[in-house]
């Protein structure tokens, strides 16, 4: 990473290759036109969730919505497609994936997240033989594709209902290892990891065949910012934001410099009514700020250098088997202001973003 100092030695500029986005959902047509640009501002490429009404479950639909999202972007950002995981799924749907620009499938367990009524119903069906969402996933480890978890349970074995901060920790000590040793030749990101049950597990195996993405609220909130005063409806997400313990957690693991941790921002778009409603909508707007919070972030942590460079820009393209971009982005330090709202032609609603309203101290150079 290029950095340039003040003579204090603060630093003033950083250039690094045009980041990587692990995970987000850029959604379709209006929404998409708000977020395209916004995406491609910031990341030279990034993987695109599955969970848009409907799921996207066969390559010609991924390919339609790649076409789009492309459209969107103004060809400037490269999206990486994903199928959704459901319980009938076509392994053929797979067959010369990454012909069709699809890099992986998408586990939700049903019900824990938004759209995802089409998950999985059990997720034991992912390491029992003989089940449909078994044989997707022989399929494709044979095709190299990579398999993207919502690491989260929403029941013990008992069939006992799990409190929300526990879904991740059950999954990763009851579920994830099943699923490794199911399928040992099969690469594994768990998506935005919250707890520190997480992150040790993270430590112990990441590698080659098994890694993360850290979003920007998991990596900077805790369940303090998320009550304070009240419920806070827009740092509401799934999973949901953990105690501090659980951020430090992620925090140490996202500057340990390891080749399987990268950035993914999860940024998920929802009307303002689906966030202030009787059932808030997991899910909030970040690809408006995410890479100048990141840096941030990386800053206070005391790890702006290289380190973030491969977080951002190097681990991620490498896990999922594509070259870094060759093209470079420069951030400045320069305050400006995160808007109260988005409201775009064509949307009906206004959009809150994260950090709303907040002063910013890091700006993409145009
Ligand atoms: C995501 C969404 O809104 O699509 N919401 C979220 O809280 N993260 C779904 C998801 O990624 O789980
Ligand atoms: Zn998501």
């Amino acid at each position: 990473m290029e950095v340039k100092r003040y003579t204090n030695n603060t630093i003033a500029e950083i250039e690094l290759p045009r980041p990587f986005d692990g995970h987000g959902h850029p959604r379709r047509d209006e929404l998409l036109r708000l977020v395209g640009p916004m995406m491609a501002k910031r990341f030279a490429s990034g993987i695109v969730m599955p969970n848009t009404k409907p799921p996207i479950t066969s390559r010609l639909v991924a390919s339609e919505y790649r076409d789009d999202i492309l459209h969107s972007t103004d060809h400037r950002f490269s999206p990486l497609m994903t199928l959704y995981l459901t319980d009938t799924l076509d392994p053929a749907e797979l067959n010369e994936m990454r012909t069709w620009g699809i890099y992986g499938v998408k586990y939700y367990p049903k019900g824990l997240t938004t759209n995802s009524d089409s998950g999985v119903f059990s997720p034991s069906s992912l390491w029992t033989p003989g089940t449909n969402a078994f044989n997707v996933l022989r399929k494709l480890a044979e095709e190299g594709g990579v398999l993207l978890l919502h690491a989260a349970d929403g029941f013990d074995k008992n069939n006992n209902e799990l409190d929300p901060y526990d879904q991740e920790p059950h999954f990763i000590r009851e579920s994830l290892p099943r699923v490794k040793d199911a399928h040992p030749d099969l690469k594994i990101s768990v998506e935005h990891l919250s707890t520190a049950v997480g992150a040790e597990f993270m430590f112990k195996n990441g590698g080659y065949k098994l890694g993360c993405s850290i979003t920007l609220h998991h990596l900077t909130k805790d369940r303090r910012d998320v009550f304070r005063g009240g419920f806070r409806p827009h740092l509401m997400w799934w999973p949901i934001i953990q105690p501090a313990e659980h951020k430090e957690a992620i925090q140490a693991l996202a500057i340990a410099d390891k080749r399987f941790v990268w950035l993914g921002t999860d940024s998920a778009p929802h009307p303002v009514s689906s966030k202030r409603a009787d059932c808030c909508m997991g899910g909030v707007l970040t690809h408006h700020m995410a890479l100048e919070g990141y840096v941030e972030a990386f800053e206070d942590l005391g790890a702006l250098d290289d380190r973030f460079e491969r977080f951002a820009s190097i681990n991620g393209p490498k896990f999922f088997g594509f070259p870094p971009s060759i093209k470079t982005i420069t951030l400045v330090r320069e305050d400006w202001t995160v808007k109260n709202s988005y409201l775009t032609e064509g949307l009906q609603e206004e959009i809150i973003p994260f950090r709303y309203g907040e002063t910013m101290r890091w700006k993409i150079q145009d």
